[in-house]
């Protein structure tokens, strides 16, 4: 943990007031707040519709797609992967052109953030809304 890497670093540190104890406390919470808030182990996307919803993108908008399946505002972002604290982050792109596109909601896409028809595969077909592949 924290605390011992801070022994470590200071071997020579001797004198331990309780200032000292509450800076090592404080250290701990912050770690702690990053680890609850910012998980190292991403947790899996879940399935968020199985049909690819249709968007007119416009030429150099930058769009945020949703990657965890939480979204409330498929197929984009709206911060829930950081709400659910998921340590997943959205796929942000530019429209290089004003086009329409199939955008992928299933979340299991080869081709993020576009459907390439893998929602109509059996797996996909067989799992439950809301929850992983
Ligand atoms: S909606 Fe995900 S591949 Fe079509």
């Amino acid at each position: 943990g924290l605390s011992t890497d801070f022994i470590f670093l200071f071997p020579n540190h001797r004198l331990v007031t309780p200032a000292c104890l509450e800076k090592l406390n404080q250290r701990r919470d912050i770690s702690s707040w990053l680890a609850r808030w910012f998980p190292r182990t991403p947790a899996k996307s879940v399935v968020a519709l199985k049909t690819p919803i249709k968007v007119e993108l416009v030429a150099g908008k930058t769009y945020r797609w949703c990657v965890c399946g939480r979204s409330k505002k498929q197929p984009f972002c709206d911060g829930s992967h950081f709400f659910q604290r998921t340590g997943l982050s959205p796929l942000k792109f530019k429209a290089q052109e004003t086009r329409t596109v199939m955008l992928c909601t299933c979340k299991a896409t080869q081709k993020p953030p576009y459907c390439d028809g893998t929602h109509r595969s059996e797996r996909v077909q067989k799992a439950e809304v809301g929850a992983p592949l």
